[in-house]
């Protein structure tokens, strides 16, 4: 049944591959070098072409500025399907961004630490990989020293994003709160996605708007980080884009032992470490939701909606048992009621819940895969297995989407796949799911 299938990945992953050694994530809609894509497509690639994950990483590493920063998308060669591109972004405002290539000037939620422990987990060739690994890993570190040094207002070990782009969950109706807070202009631009995705699974003109005002305002600052956070209407504390800084600490701590070297700088992560986890609890655990919640950094309040981000935590080993099974238990009751494939991005019974609309309630693989292993991590099997099947599942029904309808009655007749097509992380992940798990 499966075997099929991992040919049709592969085959995504490679006709989605470009020069000089990067995967676009799905072609028109997203024709560049994006952040956390490469990083969660490496992944599969290592089940089997090591060369081509390591190739994916050095590349996207290769990207990063003088201050340690590494930027959301890299514009390897010029494109007219999409928009904002690198004229808008202006990120050569910043005085010590790349002057080898043209980027963007915000983050994504850094996953590069604990990508390189799995692929180095799932190396034929340990000594190749180990070689690999110590030529890349001090510009990680050098990333999360960039990350606290930079973008922790208040040396909590809990940093910021100034833009929901950042965030990964791009379309969030978690963001409609800080929208609401916004007087954004109204610009006059020619959407390049909605002529490739249906417009009722994308976000509205209005989000636009607000996306393209905040980078305008980074612009009028040139990407300075702490005047942006002295004037960003949007200044937020994200669960997931923490918990991905926190699981990648763990992972770097890990491979600097193996690796027999960087001492001084286990230590800083050990100490950066035992803050973040200790705020993430006191920051982000909400006892009346059950689950670790966004806060609003410049309003200094909680968003009190659950998203499938409230639960990245798991994959980052931060609950105690406590914590954790109370956590899985809203996961299963509240995201897993019956006819709903896990796990959909926003709280089902949301009154923000939209099956079809981008982060507003569809479910996305890359998501699912680190339940999964957050779960499993725990021991909580049953839960975990249920969000592989259904990962599986719904890609077998419906192809490599970008995302998926979680109610079952749709994804099950096959029209339940939304968003880009040929998706490389949804290929990648799903090779991973298959390879890695049997
Ligand atoms: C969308 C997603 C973002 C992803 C990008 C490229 O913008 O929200 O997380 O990185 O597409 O796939």
């Amino acid at each position: 049944m499966s075997e099929p299938l991992i040919t049709k990945a592969k085959e995504i992953l490679n006709g989605n591959y470009r020069e000089p050694g990067f995967t676009l994530p799905s072609q028109g809609l997203y024709p560049f070098q994006w952040n956390w894509d490469s990083g969660l497509i490496a992944i599969g690639y290592a089940n089997y072409d090591m060369e081509r994950a390591q190739n994916e990483i050095r590349t996207l590493l290769d990207t990063q500025w003088k201050n340690g920063f590494i930027p959301h998308i890299t514009f390897h060669r010029e494109s007219n399907t999409y928009f904002p591109g690198p004229k808008f972004h202006q990120a050569s405002l910043h005085p010590d961004a790349t002057t080898r290539y043209k980027t963007t000037g915000m983050i994504q939620p850094p996953v590069i630490g604990f990508v390189l422990k799995e692929l180095l987990d799932r190396a034929q060739d340990k000594k190749g990989a180990l070689e690999f690994t110590r030529k890349v890993i001090d510009k990680v570190y050098e990333n999360h020293l960039y990350l606290y040094n930079n973008r922790d207002l208040l040396g909590e070990g809990l940093i910021y994003i100034f833009h929901n782009w950042e965030s990964g969950t791009d379309n969030s109706p978690i963001w409609d709160t800080i929208w609401e807070t916004m007087d954004s202009p109204r610009y006059t631009f020619e959407r390049r996605d909605t002529n490739q995705v249906d417009p009722s699974q994308r976000p509205s003109n209005r989000e636009y708007d607000h996306y393209l005002a905040l980078i305008d305002l980074a612009k009028k600052y040139r990407y300075n980080d702490s005047k942006i956070a002295e004037h960003s209407p949007f200044l937020v504390q994200d669960p997931l884009v923490n918990a991905l800084l926190i699981k990648s600490n763990q992972s770097l701590i890990k491979l600097y032992q193996i690796c027999g070297f960087g001492e001084d700088k286990i230590r800083q992560l050990e100490k950066w470490q035992a803050l973040s986890i200790a705020n993430y609890e006191s920051k982000f655990y909400d006892e009346d939701l059950g689950a670790y919640l966004h806060y609003d950094l410049r309003n200094k309040r909680k968003i009190r909606m659950l998203t499938s981000s409230s639960f990245v935590a798991l994959f980052a080993g931060i609950p105690g048992a406590k914590r954790t099974s109370e956590i899985a238990g809203i996961l299963e009751q509240r995201f897993g009621g019956e006819g709903l494939y896990l796990c959909a991005s926003f709280d089902p019974e949301g009154e923000r819940f939209d099956p079809k609309r981008y982060w507003r309630g569809p479910l996305w693989i890359n998501v699912n895969w680190m339940l999964y292993h957050g779960l499993k991590s725990y021991g909580i099997n049953k839960l975990a297995e249920q969000i592989r099947s259904d990962s599986i599942e719904v890609v077998e029904q419906n192809g490599f989407y970008e995302y998926f309808d979680p109610r079952r009655s749709i994804a099950k007749e096959g029209k339940g796949g939304y968003g880009g097509s040929n998706f490389s992380w949804t290929a990648a992940l799903y090779i991973d799911f298959i390879l890695r798990e049997s």
